[in-house]
């Protein structure tokens, strides 16, 4: 007896394997755009994160929330630095601007965004000066210990009450030893006729993502590249809605030259320069080939403020304009701006979000009651092609209307979910915009006061995510998409973690998370059709999603295991697929359910792939170990 009370747990864990069976037909077409992107501005993701500007502060925009300040500047020489509102700014956008003055070699430094990555490549800078100055301006890479990684002379073609615009390129000749730098713009205060300039608009550019003006860091480009995005919803989040009404994200002050974007209050801690704007937004989907999910504002502000439904007509206007300035031919009046801005091909919009999370701040029943419905009404009428999306699910959506659905959960918890799909009413389509494993199971529910769960992803975390990724691709048809959020994380200054890629100011460091992993893997292995299965075992803790990729007919199984006790033996069959078929077999695995991959360290995510051949009946077999993901493709 006692023998085989020992034996029990081994049999159960070492029994026969989960046999499961693909039908070749029967299934659904894949709908989903599958794995994209989101992006808004928290924790740098812009700012000081993709948005390639070297500069922080560069153009001391204040707001109410955030007031103009020199912020990250530091005088030079003898000089002392001032904050100026002058009566002849740059622009009325670009209100303020610091005065320099002193005597002798003078002028102000920029510690970047916490530092400034230096190394052999062209960095391309430009900054506005007012005031009569006739020698030449010196801007510098320097090192924490004051050595001249890159230096430059300009000549002054400064000249009194006129702000004139200076260029210039830096091209240090060997690699910074870290990202401690900083930029430094420098003068003859003698050779000046009032004793003091004003500067504005101080700007430094490394090379960027597609040699793009005003674009976007190379490295976290490449990172989203190689995770083959299919989708960028955008602004936001949070950050479109703005703390207040007033505060909200306003299309048209992101986009034509630098000088005319005000800058605004992000709603996570700190002010955005705008310089990724729209515009930018846009060509940031063009270069990585990800399909636009756009949201327009919907008269929710996170203060609770309510646009009443009497003066609601001038937001759903602005909606109609903004896509109108995307979409329409240059005979529109606002395509006839963006083409007046350098953008004279339009751009196509196939979805369009109205707001963000409207079941929170108190703003469900005004969402239900006229504002999703004005907002909808107006841009289906208008774009009949655009797929309008509610931003929550927690409503009757109308007519062709799709919803938006944010999961931030524990791992078990991801896991209870994976059937959430199979049944789910309404029929609607439905994105799922934000997701992300956020606490430990032993946490127990979300805090959401600490907004800091965790670090980064870690992997168990990552595992509960990809069994609630299986149960949204088993009904690919439902969903529109389904992003990682938040996004990206500055160590240097963020509000809420783990995101999907960490970074500081150092390139070398970036770090891509074990959630990067799992999405960039299902992201690459695209099933254009899901196919039935049948199998021996319920889900769990073996769950799976089957299909095929019709434009090359490799059948794909993707698969994750939780909380097994043991390797789970799988036998896996494709109707139609015979004997001596060979398959690629992809299995991801971490050394302990707490491993994260760090800023700076390295990837701890083992991933393994091996080539394996069907057997006799066909049939693929392999084990899948506790906590692993995988992916078996045949070729
Ligand atoms: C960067 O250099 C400054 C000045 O030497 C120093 O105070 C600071 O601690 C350094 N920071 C880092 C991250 O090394
Ligand atoms: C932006 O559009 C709104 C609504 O049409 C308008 O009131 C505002 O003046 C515009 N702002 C700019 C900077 O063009
Ligand atoms: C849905 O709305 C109801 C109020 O109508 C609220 O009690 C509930 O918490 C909401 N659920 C979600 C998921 O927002
Ligand atoms: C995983 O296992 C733990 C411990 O047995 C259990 O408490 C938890 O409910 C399991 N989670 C799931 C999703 O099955
Ligand atoms: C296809 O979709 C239908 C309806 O949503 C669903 O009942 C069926 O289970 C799906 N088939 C597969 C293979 O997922
Ligand atoms: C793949 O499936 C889609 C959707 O059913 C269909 O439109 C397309 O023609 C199929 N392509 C091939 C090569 O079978
Ligand atoms: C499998 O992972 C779970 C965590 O989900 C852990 O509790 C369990 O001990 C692991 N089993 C084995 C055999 O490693």
């Amino acid at each position: 007896m006692l023998r085989k009370y020992l034996l029990l747990p081994l049999l159960a864990s070492y029994g026969a394997a989960v046999t499961i069976s693909v039908a070749k037909s029967g299934g659904n077409v894949t709908t989903s755009l599958q794995y994209g992107a989101m992006e808004e501005e928290i924790n740098h993701c812009g700012e000081g994160g993709l948005y390639a500007e070297l500069i922080r502060n560069r153009a001391f925009q204040g707001s109410t929330k955030y007031p103009s300040s020199l912020d990250a500047w530091s005088a030079v020489g003898r000089s002392s630095l001032s904050l100026q509102t002058l009566a002849d700014p740059l622009s009325t956008a670009l209100p303020n601007s610091v005065n320099v003055k002193g005597t002798g070699i003078v002028g102000l430094a920029n510690e970047g965004f916490w530092g400034i990555d230096v190394r052999p490549q062209k960095y391309t800078g430009s900054f506005y000066v007012k005031g009569s100055y006739t020698g030449s301006f010196t801007a510098s890479l320097l090192s924490s210990t004051g050595e001249v990684l890159a230096t430059t002379k300009v000549a002054s073609k400064s000249v009194a009450n006129e702000w004139v615009q200076h260029e210039f390129i830096l091209t240090p000749k060997k690699k910074a030893a870290d990202s401690n730098n900083t930029f430094s713009l420098t003068f003859d205060g003698s050779k000046t006729s009032s004793g003091s300039l004003d500067f504005n608009l101080i700007s430094l550019f490394p090379p960027t993502w597609n040699d793009r003006p005003n674009g976007m860091r190379r490295d976290l480009m490449q990172a989203l590249a190689d995770l083959g995005p299919k989708f960028l919803r955008f602004p936001g989040g949070n950050n479109l809605e703005g703390d207040t009404i007033e505060g909200r994200w306003k299309w048209n002050e992101t986009i034509g030259p630098l000088k005319d974007r005000p800058g605004r209050a992000t709603t996570w801690q700190y002010g955005e320069t705008l310089g990724l704007g729209l515009v930018e937004y846009m060509q940031w989907c063009d270069d990585l080939g990800m399909e636009p999910i756009l949201a327009v504002w919907a008269g929710l502000a996170l203060n609770g403020e309510v646009v009443p439904e009497a003066d609601l007509d001038f937001y759903v206007q602005d909606a109609l304009n903004e896509i109108e300035f995307l979409t329409g031919s240059v005979d529109t009046e606002y395509g006839a701006l963006r083409a007046k801005i350098g953008h004279p091909d339009p751009w196509k919009i196939r979805y369009v979000e109205v707001g963000n999370e409207d079941h929170l701040s108190d703003g469900l029943s005004s969402y239900r009651a006229y504002r999703f419905s004005a907002f909808y009404n107006a841009i289906t009428a208008k774009y009949p092609d655009i797929q309008v999306l509610a931003s929550t699910i927690n409503m009757t959506i109308p007519g062709t209307a799709g919803g938006d659905y944010h999961l931030y959960d524990t791992p078990d918890n991801m896991v209870t979910q994976f059937d959430m799909f199979d049944n789910f009413s309404p029929d609607h389509p439905i994105l799922l915009g934000e997701i992300a494993a956020t606490e430990p199971n032993n946490a127990g529910n979300i805090n959401w006061d600490d907004t800091h769960f965790s670090m980064y992803p870690w992997w168990i975390g990552t595992i509960g995510e990809a069994v609630f990724l299986l149960g949204a691709e088993r009904n690919a048809d439902k969903i529109i998409g389904t992003t990682y959020a938040p996004f990206l994380m500055n160590l240097d200054s963020y509000q809420w973690s783990p995101t999907l890629l960490s970074f500081n100011s150092n390139p070398d460091q970036t770090a891509r998370s074990t959630s990067w992993h799992l999405y960039s893997l299902f992201n690459h292995n695209h099933m254009t059709n899901t196919l039935p299965a049948t199998s021996s075992d319920a889900f769990g803790p073996l769950y799976y999603a089957t299909g095929v990729d019709n434009k090359t007919n490799s059948h794909i199984f993707k698969a994750a295991v939780y909380n097994s006790t043991a390797e789970v033996p799988v036998s896996l069959t494709f109707e139609g697929v015979g004997r001596g078929t060979k398959a690629d077999l992809t299995i991801l695995t971490a050394p302990d359910p707490f491993a994260m991959n760090e800023v700076g360290g390295a990837n701890i995510v083992n991933s393994k792939t091996t080539q394996i051949k069907a057997g006799k009946k066909g049939e693929f077999s392999f084990k899948l170990p506790n906590l692993s993901i995988a992916v078996l493709a045949t070729q």
